[in-house]
């Protein structure tokens, strides 16, 4: 199979084919993710939680993305890979740019994921015109937890929902090749998904957007407590990690998931 491009992701939007994502912190697991099918493997951040164990993803440093971005492409030959810019290191355009570089010349990313708004639209524009490709993570950002406190659903009342629409179609203006949104109300979802044309990928943002993405360890049942809305076991009934992650794959292009009961109203 041809490695998976920018070009090649938004031709899939506008064809209707759903984008499979998912997250990996390492080689094995990429390798398998490559395998089963997945078209956007995301370095993400969330690699604070999950693989450091700490309770969110603000102690994450560019040297921690760095070295997961690379150990993570070296287990891939045919998926995308996307890299999370961890907390404040994106915090001017400039730093944006230097910290870009390092996630793509030492961590061999295809692109960089920011989280943010209106706000993000000099940043996006900077790394744009330099040629960094850049993913806009909107609704929900989980390296605000600490000034929010908590996570919650965003874009519930309709100045919000008609916020993040603008936002999302300024970043698209300013150079953002893909849009993520986390936890938002499935409707909002669809509307994102419909005016734009760069392809949007959600987190809890309903059926109706362009592709789908799940941490890893969340569907293979490895994360304990309780589980977000929007997450499915995909090991439950499946005999290997492969069987699995192939399932989740399935499930994201026949549109089987998300189901209604994985969304927000
Ligand atoms: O860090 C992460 O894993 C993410 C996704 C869940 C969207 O940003
Ligand atoms: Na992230």
């Amino acid at each position: 199979d041809k490695p998976v491009t920018i070009a090649g992701l938004k031709t899939m939007k506008a064809r209707g084919e759903k984008i499979a994502c998912l997250t990996a912190y390492d080689a094995s697991f990429a390798a398998l993710e490559d395998r089963a099918g997945v078209d956007v493997v995301l370095v993400g951040d969330s690699l604070g939680m999950v693989v450091q164990g700490q309770s969110s993803t603000t102690g994450v440093t560019l040297d921690d993305m760095v070295y997961h971005s690379r150990i993570t492409a070296a287990g891939l030959s045919r998926a995308f890979l996307m890299t999370d810019l961890s907390f404040l290191t994106y915090a001017t355009p400039d730093m944006a740019l230097a910290a870009a570089h390092r996630l793509m010349a030492e961590g061999a990313a295809h692109m960089v994921k920011i989280e943010g708004g209106g706000e993000l639209e000099p940043t996006i524009r900077h790394l744009a015109t330099y040629g960094v490709p850049v993913c806009a993570h909107l609704g929900l950002r989980p390296q605000m937890v600490h000034k929010l406190g908590g996570f919650k659903v965003q874009g519930r009342d309709e100045a919000a929902a008609a916020q993040m629409i603008e936002d999302a179609a300024a970043l698209e203006a300013a150079g953002a090749d893909m849009l993520l949104l986390e936890c938002v109300p499935s409707h909002l979802g669809k509307t994102i998904a419909e005016r734009a044309t760069v392809p949007v990928i959600g987190i809890g943002a309903g059926p109706d957007t362009d592709g789908q993405i799940l941490v890893i360890y969340d569907i293979l049942g490895l994360s304990p407590g309780k589980k977000p809305r929007f997450v499915k076991n995909f090991l439950d009934g499946a005999d290997s990690l492969e069987a699995a992650t192939t399932d989740y794959v399935a499930a994201v292009k026949e549109s089987t998931y998300p189901g209604p009961e994985h969304g927000f109203k």
